[in-house]
């Protein structure tokens, strides 16, 4: 598929099929993160991959879906959860490590998911402690974003900002629209 028709389709998405993802997605998920460009090829990501459906359902009482809209609009019933979280985790331990490099993971791993399908939701408003509490992870280790993946039911669909209004909402279908900015508001060809 065309990468700008791949990179269009590949939205955040909050509600999902309660179907499994298989070992090779999750896997061509993974690997994706794992060549990312990093500064200085340091590496210091590392993932944490939750799949039994009692932990992502603990993870989702940690998580806050959706700040643009009111609860029952934006946060997945129990049959509407991610089947699948990656925790980002950086080791602190090692000099240099760098926001850039977790979001250029985080951008490959839910293209790679895309590409197959899948779709996932970045998670930045989570509850560290107690997330960190929950994996018991070393101390070195900081948790960067949670990302939650699924097969979506609904769709998402980029629509002009109107009036400079950001915020994304759902439309009569439930469906979400996403409101972005044109080209010549964001660019300068100096
Ligand atoms: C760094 C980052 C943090 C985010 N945190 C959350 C979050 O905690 N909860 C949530 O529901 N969505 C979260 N999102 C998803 C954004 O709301 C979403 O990317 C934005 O509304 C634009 O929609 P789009 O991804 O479809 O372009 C986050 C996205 C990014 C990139």
């Amino acid at each position: 598929m065309d990468i700008l028709e791949l990179l269009k389709g590949r939205r955040t998405y909050r509600r999902f099929e309660q179907k499994k993802i298989s070992k090779e997605i999750r896997e061509e998920i993974l690997e994706a993160a794992r060549i990312a460009n990093c500064g200085a090829n340091r590496q210091s990501l590392r993932y944490l991959v939750i799949e039994k459906p009692e932990v992502v359902h603990k993870i989702c009482e940690l998580v806050k879906w959706a700040a643009f809209l009111p609860t029952e609009q934006g946060t997945p019933k129990e049959n509407e959860q991610p089947v699948m979280f990656i925790a980002v985790l950086q080791d602190t331990t090692v000099p240099g490590y760098s926001d850039t490099d977790a979001g250029l993971a985080i951008g490959n791993m839910t293209l790679a998911a895309w590409a197959k399908g899948v779709g996932s939701c970045i998670m930045g408003a989570i509850d560290r402690p107690k997330l960190l509490e929950l994996f018991d992870t070393s101390e070195q280790f900081a948790l960067h974003t949670m990302v939650a993946f699924g097969y979506p039911t609904h769709k998402s669909t980029i629509v002009p900002v109107q009036d400079g209004d950001k915020k994304y909402y759902l439309d009569e279908n439930r469906d979400y629209c996403v409101p972005k900015l044109a080209k010549e508001d964001i660019v300068t060809y100096f």
